[in-house]
């Protein structure tokens, strides 16, 4: 017998419930006719009578504006709609080998084979926290294995969704239970920094960094700006490689910075997503971190996996508070579970277990800080090559800044018009503040850029 959906009601008028599975069935294309033949007797206008009449209306959404594609990741969009052989994406904020293509480590890969292969690994749920292993790790990393904060336990370590994740859920957290509301931002910073912060609720400030008559660090300028900061005050760090300038503090400075920043009882935020892929070594790009921490104060630090293990889509991250004591640390973290549960509730499980697996494992641990380095000596070698391509050219300007910023970006000083004709005329996509991505370079490409580049300082004002 033909199951007639949905069934018809006792006195042959479909009840309100038909009703409304009957537009639903329609809407769903789904069920046989009968179900259509019924409800075209429908007298209720209320319940529409025809799916397209239903759906044929003004939406509900009908005065929302198109917004704006973001202004870095809609470089890629554009340049994914440029059918030229010659494109060049310098836009992204993601490694590329020499012939172009993205990277996954062979450690990661390695990493997988096993977790794939290990059958008693089950899918459940993580702590809200996310994996223990994977926060003391990352914690240790981040810190120092001797780091007597973590001796002391007086960290709170959560894993999050990457360095964004991370850097939201600490200024939830900051929202929630810190006295003072406002962030200072240095000028220039990582686009979404401000809309992280400013969505959390948090009041957003900034202080001065760059210079772009030196194409350095307006280090007076930073000093004087959180020296009028009020205190209190939080105040975001770029652990090293500074986006989009590339442009870090030396230790000396840092050393500033941090009595400046205690002495005025301002709160440090590190966002720390480029360790180990600026200088190629995990201890180095952490020292501005570790110095803050060593005097004993409070700090948090956001830690990204995507740069340095290449696990950009696993978003893979983690926040640490460190606080005085191991008892404050506790209630810290607690606190932090009631941030965490309403917003995605736990974290996703296998990029930690990646790094998790790697981290346990001294030789695969070995292997990554080789292939790590490997990739920030690709790009410190692409800067010598374009300082090198432009020089040869002869091109008109003082480039050294090219060597001696650090990490994935290059703060060019190519001003908005430049960077559209070399986006018309050589088709190379950069964000239009004229930041590039050395990791999207390579030998090949170098001499195209060095091109685009000498005609738009030469021709282009
Ligand atoms: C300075 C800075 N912070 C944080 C992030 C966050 O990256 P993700 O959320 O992919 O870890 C990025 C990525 O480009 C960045 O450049």
């Amino acid at each position: 017998m033909r199951t007639q959906f949905p069934p018809s009601s006792a006195h042959g008028s479909p009840s309100p419930t038909d009703r409304r599975l009957s537009a639903l069935v329609r809407h769903l294309g789904v069920g046989d006719h009968s179900a259509s033949s019924m409800e075209s007797q429908d007298p209720n206008p209320a319940i529409s009578p025809s799916a397209t009449a239903a759906f044929s209306g003004d939406s509900v959404f009908a005065n929302i504006v198109q917004a704006p594609e973001d202004p870095i990741l809609g470089v890629t969009v554009a340049y994914n709609k440029d059918p030229s052989p010659v494109k060049l994406n310098l836009g992204v904020g993601a490694y590329r080998t020499e012939e172009g293509k993205p990277l996954v480590l062979n450690v990661v890969r390695r990493a997988e084979q096993l977790i794939i292969n290990d059958q008693s690994r089950v899918k459940e749920y993580l702590p809200i926290t996310g994996m223990a292993d994977f926060n003391k790790l990352s914690a240790k990393l981040i810190f120092g294995t001797d780091s007597p904060a973590i001796q002391e336990n007086r960290i709170a370590t959560v894993q999050c969704l990457s360095g964004t994740g991370s850097l939201r859920v600490g200024a939830e957290f900051l929202v929630k239970h810190y006295h003072n509301r406002t962030i200072y931002i240095p000028q220039p910073t990582w686009g979404n920094h401000p809309k992280v912060f400013t969505m959390a609720g948090l009041s957003v400030k900034s202080y001065r960094y760059y210079d772009p008559a030196t194409r350095g660090l307006n280090f007076q300028g930073l000093l004087e700006d959180l020296g009028s900061a009020p205190s209190g005050a939080i105040v975001l760090l770029h652990a090293c490689a500074h986006n989009p300038t590339g442009v870090d503090p030396t230790t000396e400075q840092w050393e500033h910075i941090r009595q400046l920043v205690r002495s005025k009882g301002l709160l440090p935020f590190f966002d720390s997503a480029y360790q180990g892929f600026a200088s190629g070594s995990l201890d180095t790009d952490a020292q501005s971190v570790r110095m803050f921490v060593a005097d004993g104060g409070e700090c948090l630090a956001a830690q990204s996996y995507a740069k340095n293990m290449g696990l950009y889509g696993e978003r893979v991250g983690a926040l640490s508070i460190v606080c005085r004591t191991a008892d404050v640390a506790t209630r810290v973290e607690s606190q932090l579970k009631l941030v965490i549960r309403p917003m995605y509730s736990n974290p996703p499980i296998h990029g930690a277990s990646i790094v998790a697996t790697i981290f346990k494992d001294r030789d695969m641990y070995t292997e990554w800080t080789i292939e790590l380095k490997a990739m920030a000596d690709r790009i410190i070698s692409m800067r010598q090559q374009l300082f090198d391509a432009l020089r040869a050219r002869g091109t008109p300007g003082d480039w050294s800044h090219i060597v001696k910023q650090i990490g994935m970006f290059t703060f060019t000083g190519l001003n908005t018009e430049q960077v559209a004709s070399m986006t018309k005329e050589y088709h190379i996509y950069m964000t239009s503040d004229g930041r590039i991505s050395m990791a999207g370079l390579s030998s090949r490409t170098v001499p195209h850029l060095a091109d685009a580049i000498h005609a738009a300082v030469t021709r282009v004002a």
